[in-house]
């Protein structure tokens, strides 16, 4: 299969009716968001979502993420729609947050995974949502990456891993989260954080009041326990580097790098001219989005650069910087260690 590529921000129209076109037809398009890029397909034909697990290698009971690109989308998707539910839809969308929900009978098993929950999310990205609206349906997506790599946030990246496997990517350039959506379930009161995102647990509860933080956030899933959130129990976002989380500050760090041989660093902006080995920056030390916004596209560049042992400096996990760190501690398969 060719894979074309049509720039969204020079060829706006066209990239419209190709993208319409091939969604309606039962394909799968590469779609940019605000968060990261969207294998999509359309949420009401069986086969054409069957499309996305075999593009990516996903695992089928690893549900999709519906995207709508009005409110009034919402309602065909699940059973009912909590009160709370309304109130953020109202502050956050459109926006970084998946909500999940009981699933209405239109939505299939295929999209559920065979849960009886669906998840909703209407992206902020004005791209995104004009592609929802010219396909005319809600589109199933999960991030344009293979199975267990990292989430692409540009159109190259999702070249990369989807060449030959879809006709068409829009290219809508650099996504400016840079990481996925936050996802909260309202189908248990208090609703429970399964992944941190681009609207931080603070905003939140701040907004609806308490909300259970899902174990698997901060740790790794123990053997044997259920999955709230299936993506959680696969390997994810790593790099074909072996990474090691250190939690320590910048100092011993840096001795750390220092005392041994073939170390590359993940550091943050400033910090890698004060080492003395290869390094790839990750954003301000102070700045959770500006961490976020480079994460992703900084592990990839360590594979380009052909790391094989990466020392990675700690985020602080308040606010955006929970999402960082829920990231990172699954790209080190949780090796962390504590100087
Ligand atoms: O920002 C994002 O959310 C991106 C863009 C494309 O919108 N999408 C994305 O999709 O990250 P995906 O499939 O890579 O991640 C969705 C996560 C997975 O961990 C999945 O297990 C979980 O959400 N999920 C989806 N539906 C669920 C459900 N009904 N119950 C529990 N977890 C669910
Ligand atoms: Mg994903």
């Amino acid at each position: 299969m060719q894979t074309e590529v049509i720039d969204i921000k020079t060829e706006y129209d066209r990239a419209l009716e190709k993208s319409a076109e091939f969604l309606r037809h039962g394909e799968v398009v590469g779609i940019p968001t605000e968060t990261v890029y969207g294998l999509a397909a359309n949420t009401f034909d069986e086969n054409a979502v069957k499309k996305i697990f075999l593009a990516k290698g996903r695992p089928a009971d690893n549900p999709l993420i519906v995207h709508i690109c009005d409110i009034s989308g919402l309602s065909a998707l699940v059973k009912e729609i909590p009160e709370k539910v309304k109130i953020m839809a109202k502050h956050f969308w459109p926006g970084p947050l998946t909500m999940i929900m009981k699933k209405s009978e239109r939505i299939s098993d295929t999209v559920s995974g065979g849960l009886d929950t669906v998840a909703v999310r209407m992206p902020k990205s004005e791209y995104a949502r004009a592609i929802i609206k010219a396909s005319g349906v809600p589109l199933a997506a999960p991030s344009a990456n293979l199975s267990g790599s990292p989430s692409p946030t540009n159109a190259k990246y999702v070249f990369d891993d989807m060449n030959g496997r879809i006709p068409l990517i829009i290219d809508g350039g650099s996504c400016e989260i840079g990481v996925e959506s936050t996802v909260i379930s309202f189908a248990e009161d208090p609703p429970r954080l399964l992944r941190p995102g681009g609207v931080t647990l603070e905003e939140m509860t701040e907004l609806i009041g308490e909300i259970t933080v899902d174990k698997a956030v901060l740790d790794r899933l123990q053997e044997g326990a259920k999955a709230a959130s299936p993506g959680m129990k696969y390997k994810h976002y790593a790099p074909r580097a072996e990474i090691t989380l250190i939690k320590s500050d910048f100092e011993n760090f840096k001795r750390l790098t220092e005392s041994e041989n073939g170390v590359t660093a993940l550091c943050f902006d400033g910090e890698g001219e004060r080492l003395h080995c290869p390094f790839v920056e990750y954003g301000d030390g102070n700045d959770g989005y500006s961490q976020s916004a480079r994460l992703f596209d900084a592990l990839r560049e360590l594979d380009e650069m052909g790391a094989e042992k990466v020392y990675a400096r700690c985020p602080d996990t308040s606010g955006m910087g929970l999402a960082v760190y829920n990231r990172l501690i699954r790209a080190c398969g949780f090796k962390i260690r504590v100087l």
